[in-house]
């Protein structure tokens, strides 16, 4: 044991020791771990620095302990308020370089991350869809390998029509063929709903032609169909008008008498687009036999139907002149709508 005489004034300036060490460490705890280990050091209730000078306070008579007290408390509160001092600002120090670290420069040039599109064919077909749904009608589809029954037969189109030649249908090894039109819709939907019905069909065709300007083999058609009672050509004509103004716009439109073996009469419609009558789709009211071989009581429903070559609408609202560019994806192209 430490054999100095423990008095007043030994006790007095170990107390000032520590306060001038205790401020010195304290500036340089340069970490939160550092600054707490010090504190245990110098304020822990057991063996730190300044419990152990108040314990020596035994030693000194009655009268001095407060004085030596009174010192010590001073002393502690300092201790603390620089330890919780020095706390603050390794706390603001360490938060000021977090963000140093993780600032964000606003004004850094963005990267380009080029956004898609839908394929200018794809916005037409929407858009044919959006105007049909606003009418009342409902999307319906059918498969794109059919039988000779469903794009043929049932549709009145008889054995010896050109349509079957096999320059034009695509034939599977098994007899059936690939659709060459969006007509045999109209048989399989009504084989299953019974009028009303008002619905398109949207989807892919197919036809062996030679690949030009204004041909290809696979194309797409919508089908339109609308079996009531009292449907008669007043409504046909009003229908087709309203979709064709509502997506070329308030254009000219004319009707010219055709034939299709499944409507009874039969159109050709054209629009008048910047100065030339363009043909953009085929209708009629559904052929009498058409719904006789459904089952349907011609007396009593009547419909209209009308088809049209997705391609064709979208070339002639866009100005393009070739339909091979439809099918190239070259982006250059594409970007353009
Ligand atoms: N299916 C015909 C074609 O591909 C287009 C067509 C014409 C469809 C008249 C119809 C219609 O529904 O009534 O050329």
């Amino acid at each position: 044991m430490v054999s100095t005489p423990v008095n007043l004034d030994t006790l007095t300036s170990q107390l000032e020791a520590l306060e001038a060490q205790a401020s010195d460490q304290i500036r340089r705890a340069d970490d939160p771990q550092a600054l707490e280990q010090l504190r245990i050091s110098l304020l822990g209730k057991k063996g730190g620095q300044l419990s152990s000078v108040l314990g020596a306070m035994g030693s000194l008579p009655h009268a001095q302990r407060p004085l030596l007290g009174q010192r010590a408390n001073v002393l502690k509160k300092e201790i603390q308020g620089l330890l919780s001092e020095q706390h603050r600002q390794l706390e603001a120090s360490a938060l000021n370089q977090r963000l140093a670290e993780e600032a964000v420069d606003v004004s850094a040039p963005a990267l380009y991350r080029p956004l898609g599109h839908a394929h200018p064919l794809l916005g037409t077909l929407d858009e044919i869809v959006t105007i049909f749904c606003g009418l009342g009608y409902r999307v319906v589809d059918g498969p794109e390998i059919e039988t000779d029954h469903y794009n043929f037969s049932a549709l009145n189109i008889p054995e010896d029509h050109p349509a079957r030649d096999m320059q034009d249908t695509f034939y599977l090894p098994n007899g059936e063929l690939l659709r060459t039109h969006t007509s045999p819709v109209q048989i399989r939907h009504l084989e299953r709903h019974s009028p009303p019905v008002r619905v398109i069909a949207p989807g892919r065709v197919y036809r062996r032609d030679a690949v030009d300007a204004t041909h290809s083999p696979i194309f797409h058609q919508v089908e339109v169909l609308a079996v009531d009672e009292g449907l008669n050509f007043g409504h046909l004509r009003g229908t087709v008008i309203q979709f064709l103004q509502a997506f070329f716009g308030e254009l000219p439109v004319r009707f010219r008498a055709s034939y299709f073996p499944f409507t009874e009469p039969s159109a050709e419609v054209d629009v008048q687009w910047q100065g030339r009558w363009l043909e953009v789709m085929g209708c009629g009211m559904v052929d009498p036999a058409v719904l006789e071989g459904l089952g349907l009581d011609p007396e009593r429903w009547s419909g209209f139907a009308a088809g049209m070559g997705v391609e064709r609408a979208c070339m002639v609202r866009h100005g393009i002149d070739d339909i091979r560019r439809l099918f190239s994806s070259d982006l250059r192209f594409l970007r353009q709508f």
